[in-house]
């Protein structure tokens, strides 16, 4: 259906993100498109959706050579695409961005019941459930991913290009998902799929292209090729994919929670009541459905919500009316969960980033050291190996994987007290993966305790000592014996399902 030959990208910057790159994606089948972080994904896919342009190269669509100029281009050719980072207008009601630039109109004016009759209509088609006068801004992640979805499919989609859909999702809503995805490959839809997660692949897809360093590796059939192979052909060298936690014998009480209540506007109950330590060594996890109070716990762990009842104390002090600063300087360090929001200034360079939470470090108060800054970066940039021309190119022209890796390298530079880690391994690539997991347990050895929220299971079983399950604002269990617990018996404490009778926290 679809051929991409000769393809190159040059950015006006000099960065050659695509180097003959090349693709072939076969009607009515979901092909993995993979490779490590900066390998050129994104910006091939890009191109097909007509909002980068190629340097060279050719788009053949059923044997038709075709230029693809703009997304309009895209959508008028069956085309859609869902990006890496949404692109919906928070302020506007999911109706309003699934018909944004399309909008149904009646007599010149926008046919709003229309809009919205034709969003139930084609959710229900799909089989996702939304409502479509919801405003997005306050909608979660799984539902503003629908109303991607949605949007591409309003526009007559027949090729959907999905950019790492599955990086924000949790498992069960990966399952929920794949399942509207085999509904749409039943329907006769295309789509092709850009992940990391190596186990997606093997259960989703039918056929996979690797890319590394802007270039076409090989192309293969899902089932006649294993995981490790997949990522030796991504990064070029064998992959360890279990880093585990050694036992570290756990030192003093780093963090402790005590009778931390959170209620929200309209009395709902979002933290009830929970309690619970993180000693220097330890890596607790807090596990759960997104939507359960890990959220709401971390945003007043790290100072951004100061709206609570109880205590937290760090390192024996109370971090209450701290700002998110004072809590830094106590030793807390912090990779959020959106790294776009929170975790990096886009428009910034990888240095200033790099240095922004450190300036002592770099400054004698008044003047900026730019030989240290130099340093600091290069050293970051070397340790993670962060696909960039130099520290002084905006982030927002590195890859998505890259970026987090900014964050990742920021965050673990000094050795931190506490380490707030939240999805620390999302979108990266599985060497990076490599790397960051060794980092964490590195930190533990230095006594740093670690608090990891994490969707990924494979991740959770891999570094947790202990995982703490929330359900509806309560903490449901205290797993200590994480070697020993399935991935069922998490998933019943999870639903909540399930849980033990008495918690004990310590
Ligand atoms: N707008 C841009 N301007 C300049 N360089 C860019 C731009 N967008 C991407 N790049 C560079 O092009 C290269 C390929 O980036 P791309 O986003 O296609 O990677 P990717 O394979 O999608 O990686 P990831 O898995 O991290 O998302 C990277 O080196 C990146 O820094
Ligand atoms: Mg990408």
């Amino acid at each position: 259906m679809i051929r991409m030959t000769n393809i190159s990208k040059i950015y006006d910057n000099g960065i050659v993100a695509n180097n003959n790159a090349f693709i072939e994606i076969f009607a009515g089948e979901i092909h993995a498109l993979a490779g490590e972080n900066g390998a050129g994904k994104s910006t091939l896919m890009k191109i097909l959706y007509g909002l980068e342009k190629p340097t060279s190269g050719k788009i053949y669509l059923n044997d038709h050579e075709v230029m693809i100029t703009s997304p309009l281009v895209a959508n008028s050719l069956g085309i859609g695409m869902v990006h890496q980072h949404f692109m919906l207008v928070n302020e506007l009601t999911v109706a309003e961005n699934v018909f944004l630039g399309k909008e149904i109109t009646k007599n010149l004016m926008i046919d709003y019941k229309k809009m919205t009759e034709s969003v139930n209509e084609l959710a229900e088609k799909f089989g996702m459930s939304i409502h479509p006068e919801e405003i997005v801004g306050n909608l979660s992640i799984v539902q503003k991913q629908k109303v991607e979805i949605l949007k591409a499919l309003a526009r007559k989609a027949k090729i959907l290009i999905l950019d790492e859909p599955t990086a924000v999702l949790t498992p069960q809503e990966t399952q929920e998902f794949f399942k509207q995805l085999e509904l749409l490959k039943k329907q006769g839809y295309t789509i092709i799929i850009i992940t990391h997660k190596l186990n997606e692949i093997k259960q989703i897809c039918d056929r996979i292209t690797i890319m590394r360093n802007g270039k076409f590796i090989g192309m293969y059939d899902v089932k006649e090729i294993s995981e490790a192979e997949i990522s030796k052909l991504m990064v070029g060298r064998d992959v360890i994919h279990e880093i585990k936690k050694t036992e570290i014998e756990p030192g003093a009480i780093v963090l402790a929670v005590n009778h931390l209540t959170k209620i929200v506007s309209g009395g709902k109950i979002v933290l009830n009541n929970i309690s619970f330590s993180c000693k220097q060594g330890e890596i607790v996890c807090l596990c759960g459905v997104e939507g359960n109070g890990q959220r709401e716990l971390i945003d007043i762990m790290t100072g951004f919500d100061q709206d609570y009842s109880g205590n937290i104390l760090l390192n024996g002090i109370n971090i209450a009316k701290k700002s998110i600063k004072q809590i830094r300087d106590m030793g807390e360090s912090h990779i959020p969960e959106d790294r776009t929001l929170f975790g990096v200034d886009l428009s910034s360079s990888i240095a200033d980033n790099l240095i922004s939470t450190s300036l002592n470090d770099v400054s004698n108060g008044i003047f900026i050291n730019k030989k240290r800054v130099e340093e600091v970066s290069q050293d970051g940039i070397h340790s993670y190996q962060i696909k960039c021309e130099d520290a002084t190119q905006k982030v927002n022209m590195l890859s998505g994987g890259n970026m987090q890796k900014v964050v990742v390298a920021r965050e673990t530079k000094k050795i931190p007290s506490l380490l707030v880690a939240n999805q620390p391994t999302r979108g990266v690539d599985v060497g990076a993966i490599e790397f960051i997991h060794k980092k964490i347990i590195n930190l533990c050895h230095h006594q740093t305790a670690v608090l990891l929220v994490s969707s990924d299971l494979t991740e959770v079983f891999s570094l947790a000592d202990r995982i703490l399950v929330f359900y509806a604002g309560n903490i449901v269990a205290n797993i200590t014996n994480v070697k020993e617990i399935t991935e069922e018996e998490l998933g019943l404490y999870m639903l909540g399902l399930k849980r033990m009778d008495e918690v004990k926290y310590e």
